[in-house]
């Protein structure tokens, strides 16, 4: 099904798709080819708006797909192929998310539709962000099963990075009821974090989350530790930090009153657990998200990769076809 989802301030229109099966039903946007809607048994579980103007430039990337790479580049700027590539900065002197000019806040076009999938498309002209190579890059929500899967795919014809990931923020309580986010049960298989410095930049070191709030090797309330005396959770603000991935499921969140859960698979070296520290937004039927109102688990490669050559490497080569995988099981 497909249908207007508003008019954008200059007067362009949004399109909205619903796709499903019997326990499932996503909505998506063409603006950002964000998630805007995931029902479960009934329930919505995303964060999100109810129309388009909800989300014009919406500083909280609700749903929306980042690209070309996700997450923070130190210096706003890397080296490729011996050569300097300039990203704009948007986080004081660093890039967060590939600047102002985000895929997140642009309408994609729509390529193909069926009861339970969708591709958006978008063409990314060479030095667009400050990337080099025209790129062609398409994401596919698809509904099979007990999940979502999305599937990202891109080409470009020069040496470039692809680094995509969606930042949908869940809440297995029901976005409507953003008081409780914070008692959802989350846990990380990852036994390894990137601390960051000041500025949200890694340092460099992948500390073992051993005796540390950042342990969720087995289920805990998100908000139980969030508020302890420790550095980068001072500095960060509560949970906003990438985990290296150690093997297909980066985590699983829970509601422990329901039972339900959400596993996250992927094929993303690293997941970025940010517990909406910042959020400020009016969502879907007027309810408010505030800080910590949602969970983002944002499947990507570690923030600032493009820095450190020792980490797994966005980095993809020209005319070569690049696809990554992502998918939300429920049970
Ligand atoms: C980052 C947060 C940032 C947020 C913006 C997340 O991916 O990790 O630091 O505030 O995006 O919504």
């Amino acid at each position: 099904m497909e249908k207007t989802f508003g008019k954008l301030a200059d007067g362009r229109q949004a399109r909205l798709y619903t796709i499903e099966n019997g326990r499932l039903r996503a909505k998506v946007t063409s603006y950002g080819a964000s998630l805007v809607s995931l029902f479960v048994d009934g329930v919505d579980v995303c964060l999100g708006c109810d129309d388009v103007s909800g989300y014009e430039c919406n500083g909280s990337y609700l749903g929306a797909v980042v690209g070309r790479n996700a997450n923070r580049t130190g210096g706003a700027g890397f080296e490729l192929n011996g050569e300097r590539v300039t990203l704009p900065a948007n986080e004081g002197k660093n890039n967060l998310h590939s600047g102002p000019d985000s895929w997140g806040w642009r309408l994609w076009e729509m390529t193909a539709h069926t009861e339970n999938s969708v591709t958006l498309a978008i063409h990314s002209p060479h030095g667009d962000q400050g990337f080099p190579g025209n790129a062609d890059v398409t994401v596919t929500y698809c509904i099979e099963n007990d999940g979502l899967t999305i599937t990202y795919r891109g080409v470009s014809d020069r040496d470039t990075v692809f680094n995509l990931t969606n930042h949908a923020y869940f809440n297995l309580f029901g976005q409507d009821k953003p008081e409780r986010a914070m008692d959802q049960e989350l846990m990380v298989p990852g036994e390894l974090f990137c601390p960051d410095d000041a500025e949200n930049i890694p340092t460099g070191e992948l500390r073992h989350v051993e005796g540390t709030p950042f342990d969720f090797r087995t289920f805990k309330p998100i908000g139980r530790d969030i508020g302890m005396d420790y550095e980068p959770l001072i500095l960060q603000g509560g949970y906003d930090h990438n985990f290296v991935n150690s093997g297909k499921v980066c985590a699983v969140l829970r509601n422990p009153e329901t039972g339900l859960t959400m596993t996250v698979t992927t094929d993303c070296p690293g997941v970025q657990v940010y517990a909406g520290n910042f959020l400020d937004n009016t969502g879907k039927g007027g309810v408010y998200y505030g800080k910590r109102t949602g969970v983002a688990l944002e499947t990507q490669f570690y923030p600032n990769a493009v820095n450190h050559p020792e980490w797994p490497q966005p980095f993809v080569k020209a005319g070569e076809p690049w696809q990554s995988v992502t998918r939300y099981a429920f049970e």
